[in-house]
């Protein structure tokens, strides 16, 4: 079976690849397990100086596996794993860049609120659809949006689920660059090796500066889990899920 998250070292740099593209790149409970791994291991590992996440060609992800979510709101399984890899992602002690070209929902819009730089492509479109599915933002958004876009751009984005293009996010400060699809890959590793050539401690350092106290953003984390949980038992969540499993079907 191909696996659905590739990871690999190319010198310093270390690549989690989201790799399913016949599911839009939709993240199962498995895929956060290994991405978590990763993270936690390239950090522990001195010659490891940046992470870089990447996608397939047109999604960057579709977001968490609707699959997933239908059991944990029927089976009321907690899903660990997604909330252990938001806590892996915001904590990480290692730079992190992101390519986004195409699809780019839910986790794939929120995973890179916690990049230090994420390059787009035109065609990318942000979205984050969770009160349509009767939930509630995660991977922190609700704290980490309203920060770089105040409080309306916020609702919007957050709220009323409008979708934000490449050049709006990049209007917005969300992400750092908007560059064609054939060019994303080598501008994004081009990105991570010149991280990856800085001096670490200092580097370590002034990110750990900017970042601040962490501690608010994985208590925030936390009672978004806590209230996402919730909702994935409720009826607006288990209307919204079914609508899209009858979707498949038909
Ligand atoms: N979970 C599980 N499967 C998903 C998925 C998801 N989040 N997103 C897409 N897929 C699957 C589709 O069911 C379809 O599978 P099938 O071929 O076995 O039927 C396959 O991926 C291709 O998706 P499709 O909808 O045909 O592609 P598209 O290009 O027309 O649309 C999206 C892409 C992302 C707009 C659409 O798939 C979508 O809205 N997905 C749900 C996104 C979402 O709500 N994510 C959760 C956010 S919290």
């Amino acid at each position: 079976m191909e696996e659905h998250i590739l990871v690999a070292l190319e010198g310093p740099v270390q690549i989690i690849r989201i790799n399913r593209p016949d599911k839009k790149n939709a993240i199962t409970r498995a895929m956060y397990a290994t991405m978590s791994e990763a993270l936690a291991s390239g950090d522990a590992d001195a010659s490891v100086r940046a992470h870089v996440f990447l996608g397939v060609p047109g999604a960057f992800s579709a977001g968490n596996d609707l699959t997933d979510f239908m059991a944990m709101a029927v089976g009321g399984e907690g899903g660990e794993e997604v909330w252990g890899f938001l806590e892996a992602l915001a904590g990480a002690t290692k730079p992190i860049i992101s390519g986004v070209d195409g699809i780019a929902v839910g986790i794939g819009t929120t995973l890179n609120l916690h990049c230090d730089l994420t390059f787009a492509t035109p065609r990318t479109k942000f979205h984050t659809p969770f009160t349509d599915l009767g939930l509630v933002p995660e991977a922190g958004s609700s704290l980490l949006v309203p920060h770089i876009l105040g409080r309306q751009k916020a609702f919007a984005m957050l709220a009323l689920g409008d979708p934000f293009s490449a050049e709006d996010a990049l209007q917005a400060g969300l992400i750092y660059a908007v560059v064609e699809e054939g060019e994303l890959e080598a501008e994004v590793m081009k990105a991570a090796k010149l991280v990856a050539s800085k001096p670490p401690e200092a580097l370590r350092i002034a990110r750990d500066l900017m970042l601040g106290d962490r501690s608010a953003l994985l208590a925030r984390i936390r009672t978004e889990a806590e209230h996402f949980r919730d909702r994935l038992r409720s009826e607006e969540a288990r209307a919204a899920l079914m609508a899209f499993m009858s979707r498949k079907k038909g």
